[in-house]
């Protein structure tokens, strides 16, 4: 039986991680970036984000990659730094077998480790059930919707936003709110 394990993406998974955005960015409106970036540009982005300390992370299933996710900060000001926003991608072959579920379990406890306290999902798209469900299934309440932000595969796009806390007891508290490096928190 094929058995699925959720580990930390290196540079070597770089081509797979392209394959899989790939898909999503010229068929779906999952990720409203219109060109599909290459495996090079995929493997600078993971690099920045582990460089920034925040988890990228890879579903493999015998050997092959099938899924991937990652935290990255909300938004570039300073003053976001301890909220993160996730993204998730599963090979479109591969859905609804649990890959998304396993991802974004094993992406929440690696941010719970960290001193993020809030995380966002940005949805796209927000006719997109099945992000929209997965979220759901793991606290995320929508906190907001952006009409028709988007324009992608010939009609407007809702952005959805979805928010859950990473450790409810810790959310007013500002023990800690040291801990994150400004000089890492540098975005163009
Ligand atoms: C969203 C996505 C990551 C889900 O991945 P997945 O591996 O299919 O999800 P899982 O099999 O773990 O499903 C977990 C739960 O999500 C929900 N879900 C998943 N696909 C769904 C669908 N098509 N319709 C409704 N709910 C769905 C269900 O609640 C499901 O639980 P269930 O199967 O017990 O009912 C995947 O569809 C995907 O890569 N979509 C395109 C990219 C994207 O939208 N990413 C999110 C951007 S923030």
């Amino acid at each position: 039986m094929s058995k699925m394990v959720v580990r930390p993406a290196t540079a070597d998974d770089a081509a797979e991680i392209a394959r899989i955005y790939s898909y999503h960015v010229v068929h779906t409106r999952a990720s409203l970036e219109l060109e599909a970036p290459g495996a090079e540009e995929m493997a600078r982005r993971r690099a920045e984000i582990v460089r920034r300390g925040m988890p990228y992370l890879v579903a493999e299933e015998d050997g092959a990659v099938i899924g991937y996710a990652y935290a990255n900060y909300y938004r570039p000001r300073a003053g976001y730094r301890f909220t993160v926003e996730d993204s998730i991608y599963v090979d479109p072959a591969r859905t609804r077998r649990g890959c998304g579920q396993a991802l974004l379990a094993a992406l929440i406890e690696a941010c719970l480790q960290g001193p993020w306290r809030q995380m966002i999902a940005v949805i796209g798209d927000g006719d997109n059930a099945a992000s929209v469900r997965l979220h759901e299934r793991f606290g995320f309440r929508e906190v907001g919707r952006l009409i028709s932000v988007g324009f992608k595969l010939d009609r407007w796009v809702d952005c959805v936003l979805m928010q859950r806390a990473l450790g409810a007891e810790t959310m007013m508290s500002t023990e800690n709110t040291g801990t994150v490096d400004s000089s890492v928190y540098s975005i163009d």
